[in-house]
């Protein structure tokens, strides 16, 4: 068989499906595993793909089994395993070779591995890998990190293997370093903010409104037809319609509402906080799931101050959901301007000069947060000026003034009735705080300077003033 393409360290569900992907594409790919049972097995289970695939026992083996400059994409778990993998693999590798960390690495991680492989000869990709089990093995987006070419040297087969939007592939070289773990953090942050107001909506459809799951599911479903249109609104209307083998009822009805998170999302918010960047739908939908972990603790507050009764006072129902659909999109606009601005934040930040447009067209398909939406995003980036926020790109001004009153009116119904939306609230006063041209923090300011003579700025005067803060207003 002729020398692998690629390599790929790590044959757990992502590697699995990513090698079977590459092979399925064409190109001869060196596999191999800690555990060796597990290599003979992948490759046994391999089909017709098998003669594609070179199973390898030994790292030594794997290595020589790749084409130099050789490819090895590290597909184990983030963390402590990566960096143990890449002490094993160093001594193995040769001047040129590139080696592709495509776990949900902290960026943090991959910039100090960058700087650990510097002077080796060797070279680093930090490259984020989005679609679950599913995108792996037919189509992922790919957000790639590091030298523009060692990226060269992959492209043909990261561009095989992606998703296509369009017949565009949804791989790219974003940027040096970690910006590839990077935009893939706030990618998954916007996954978190995105699932969280689906789920606040989904509640108010339950709670608010005394919708089954089967209802629900269908409005869902019909939603997906229209302006919403994307993956998690398809999979939430599946989630909806799926029955319980065992009792028979909705399966979304017996599961605890207790919300797990491997730290992506927090990240996001994390790096957002570090770099003053408002990121507040992510941070409260990361928020959310933390308070959905504490379910004893619920549960006794729930005892000691009585459940609210959570029916809406909506009015007409069927203007109502339709309000509904329109405060999901206005709550998706502002959690997405929060994400891209964290990213337009970074890349000044690091220097990485993150193309935009380029992010949101490998996001319409592949990811987990794929939807037309993205298109939109990419035609506002792709205008030579660019939107200091999604908020005030034309193509959003428009959208946002149809539907900043559904949102309004959804939130304020919803606290009303004791139904906690923390994700849409927080859009929804990004939104206000944003668009407000005189806000409140003249008061900080005067407080600030009062108690520790921080000084504030005048109204329409350069400098620095202090108070005289004893001193009544004569006019
Ligand atoms: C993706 C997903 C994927 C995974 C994350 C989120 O883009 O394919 O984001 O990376 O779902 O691990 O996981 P948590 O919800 O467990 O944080």
């Amino acid at each position: 068989m002729a020398q692998a393409e690629i390599g790929v360290i790590g044959l757990a569900v992502m590697g699995a499906n990513l090698a079977l992907n590459i092979a399925e594409k064409g190109f001869p790919v060196a596999v191999y595993n800690r555990t060796a049972e597990t290599t003979a097995r992948f490759h046994a289970n391999a089909g017709e793909l098998a003669g594609r695939v070179t199973p390898c026992a030994t790292l030594a083996e794997f290595v020589a089994a790749i084409r130099p400059p050789r490819p090895v994409i590290i597909m184990v778990k983030a963390g402590d395993p990566v960096d143990q993998q890449i002490a094993l693999l160093r001594p193995l590798l040769s001047a040129g070779d590139i080696i592709i960390d495509a776990g949900n690495a902290n960026f943090r991680d991959t910039i100090r591995r960058f700087a650990e492989l510097d002077g080796s000869g060797l070279t680093f990709i930090g490259m984020g890998v989005s679609g679950g089990e599913e995108g792996a093995r037919h189509g992922p987006s790919i957000m790639v990190g590091g030298a523009a070419q060692s990226y060269a040297r992959v492209e043909k087969v990261l561009t095989a293997i992606a998703a296509k939007y369009r017949g565009e592939a949804c791989s790219a070289w974003l940027g040096p370093g970690g910006a590839g773990h990077f935009v893939k953090t706030v990618h998954n942050g916007i996954e978190y903010a995105d699932m969280q107001m689906i789920a606040e909506i989904y509640g108010l459809l339950r709670d608010g409104l005394g919708f089954g799951a089967k209802e629900i599911g269908s409005i869902f479903g019909c939603w997906n037809e229209g302006r919403l249109n994307s993956y998690l609104i398809e999979i939430t209307a599946a989630v909806l319609a799926a029955g319980d083998a065992r009792t028979g009822r909705p399966m979304v009805d017996v599961i605890l509402d207790r919300a797990g998170q491997k730290g992506t999302g927090r990240w996001a918010v994390i790096e957002a906080q570090m770099m003053g960047v408002p990121a507040t739908a992510i941070e409260a939908a990361v928020a959310a799931r933390s308070l959905s972990a504490m379910k004893d603790e619920r549960e006794g507050a729930e005892a000691l101050y009585g459940a609210n009764s959570l029916r809406l006072d909506a009015g007409d129902r069927t203007k109502f959901v339709g309000e509904l659909e329109l405060a999901l999109l206005a709550g998706k606009v502002a959690a997405y301007a929060q994400g891209f601005a964290v990213m337009a934040t970074a890349s000044k930040e690091f220097s990485w000069n993150l193309p935009m447009a380029t992010i949101a067209r490998i996001w319409r398909a592949g990811c987990i947060i794929r939807s037309q939406f993205l298109d939109t995003i990419a035609s506002a980036f792709q205008s030579p000026a660019q939107p200091a926020n999604l908020l005030v790109a034309p193509q959003f001004v428009t959208l946002m003034k149809e539907a900043h009153g559904p949102l309004r009116h959804v939130v304020s119904r919803s606290t009303l009735a004791g139904a906690p939306v923390p994700a849409l609230a927080a859009a929804l006063a990004y939104f206000d705080s944003y668009r407000q041209g005189r806000g409140t923090a003249n008061l900080i300011q005067a407080q600030r300077d009062f108690f520790g003579a921080h000084g504030f700025e005048r109204e329409g005067e350069p400098g620095t003033f202090h108070g005289p803060w004893g001193n009544p207003p004569s006019a």
